[in-house]
């Protein structure tokens, strides 16, 4: 089944197949062509051009984007989009003045998630998470990255994660599921025991049944160390599974150099960073994720996304969707936050949350970019007059359609 788009104002982020991320001096650019067409076969972006170039199709479905732009879906490459209920209460006393790690050590945060999802079935999970990744689609997300991590004990990680791989087959997206075990340590357990148990029973029996593409670990201070973090990455990468860790979020304890070395795909966060960790990053083909949904919500500091860009080291952008420090997945917000807040402009946010964040969760091969043989996932805006009309208007969706392998999703 063939359809073709035309007259679209502009065509944005035309890439090379070869091109599997966007180095940091390249991400001020944004290869388009003006008045273009886009031709889609089996769901797959087939051909484009110029208007004027057009051939003659025929018996083709055709939508008019006449005004509008088209640009890859949005690649979405760290989230905890998998939860149960939520936490507004603990907002509510953050905004009174009490932290986040505050929150945590008194029961809440993570420990609350991890109650919240001990306490409903395989099904109520499915359905909730379902619901609430349409709702991220129809907002333009085309690759998700979810991670487990609030079972914290063997039988809600491995509901979690049965959840994540029921929802990649119940939905169009490219779904990623990464194992978050070690996302903090459960009540009355020590760490050293908790962590074993991840590490010795439920990595390798997740990793039997398929269930995870990644893991991942939160490496900080009251939580798990480098030391941790290089013993889950290197048994991870025994078994053949990459690592995208939570690093540098409030504190630098040598996470980055431990991902760095243990070749994670991304490492993520970077809240708080330093020379070292900035050097070591230049050396690697790890990606930085930054995340300023949630810097944004906990109102703590941005990642410093100019040093990143000055230092020669480029990073995707994602929402960390999550109910505790960003409950929020709309990408088209994390576009106004990534301009606004990390100082980029449009076209370095765009590459951030499209190429690169397919990078991040290793999918740039199949999409990320308008390639041909790339899956035609795409937006077609709104009427629009400019590319930055789309940060510019935050809290808008500047959205007309979504299509997701070549099928408009409703
Ligand atoms: O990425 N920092 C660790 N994990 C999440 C927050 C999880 C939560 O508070 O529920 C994050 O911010
Ligand atoms: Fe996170």
């Amino acid at each position: 089944m063939s359809k073709l788009i035309i007259n679209i104002k502009e065509l944005i982020q035309i890439r090379d197949k070869e091109l599997s991320y966007i180095s940091a001096k390249e991400m001020n650019k944004l290869p388009s062509i003006k008045n273009a067409y886009l031709l889609i076969d089996n769901g797959l972006i087939s051909e484009f051009g110029k208007m004027s170039e057009i051939s003659n199709f025929k018996n083709i479905e055709i939508i008019d984007a006449k005004n509008k732009f088209v640009l890859p879906c949005w690649c979405d490459s760290h989230t905890h989009s998998v939860f149960s209920g939520n936490r507004s209460d603990e907002y509510l006393q953050r905004i009174q003045g009490a932290s986040y790690q505050e929150i945590a050590n008194n029961g809440g945060g993570i420990l609350k998630s991890s109650r919240q999802i001990n306490s409903v079935s395989e099904d109520v999970l499915f359905f909730e998470s379902k619901e609430r990744i349409e709702a991220l689609i129809k907002y333009g997300t085309g690759s998700l990255e979810i991670k487990s991590g609030y079972g914290l004990n063997y039988e809600g990680e491995l509901k979690m994660l049965r959840v994540i791989n029921r929802l990649k087959e119940s939905l169009p997206i490219e779904i990623k599921s990464t194992f978050l075990g070690a996302h903090a340590i459960p009540k009355n357990y020590k760490k050293e025991d908790y962590f074993k148990v991840v590490v010795n029973e439920m990595l390798p029996d997740f990793a039997d049944d398929q269930l995870i593409d990644f893991v991942d670990i939160f490496c900080e201070k009251n939580y798990f160390d480098d030391e941790d973090t290089r013993i889950l990455c290197e048994k991870a990468a025994e078994l053949g599974i990459p690592s995208k860790i939570h690093v540098n979020q409030f504190n630098s304890i040598g996470g980055i150099k431990a991902g760095v070395e243990c070749k994670a795909l991304s490492v993520d966060h970077l809240e708080v960073m330093n020379k070292n960790d900035l050097n070591l990053l230049k050396q690697g083909k790890t990606m930085p994720v930054l995340l300023p949904g949630c810097s944004f919500f906990l109102g703590i500091d941005y990642a410093n996304a100019i040093d990143l860009l000055s230092n020669g080291i480029p990073f995707a952008i994602a929402s960390d969707f999550n109910p505790g420090s960003s409950p929020s997945g709309n990408m088209n917000f994390i576009l106004s936050l990534a301009c606004n807040k990390l100082k980029l402009s449009t076209e370095q946010a765009i590459n951030a949350a499209t190429l690169n964040g397919a990078y991040a969760m290793g999918v740039s091969q199949t999409t990320g970019s308008i390639t041909k043989g790339k899956a035609a996932n795409i937006i077609i805006t709104s009427e629009i007059n400019s590319i930055n009309d789309l940060p510019y208007f935050y809290g808008d969706n500047l959205i007309d359609k979504v299509l997701i392998n070549g099928k408009e999703f409703i």
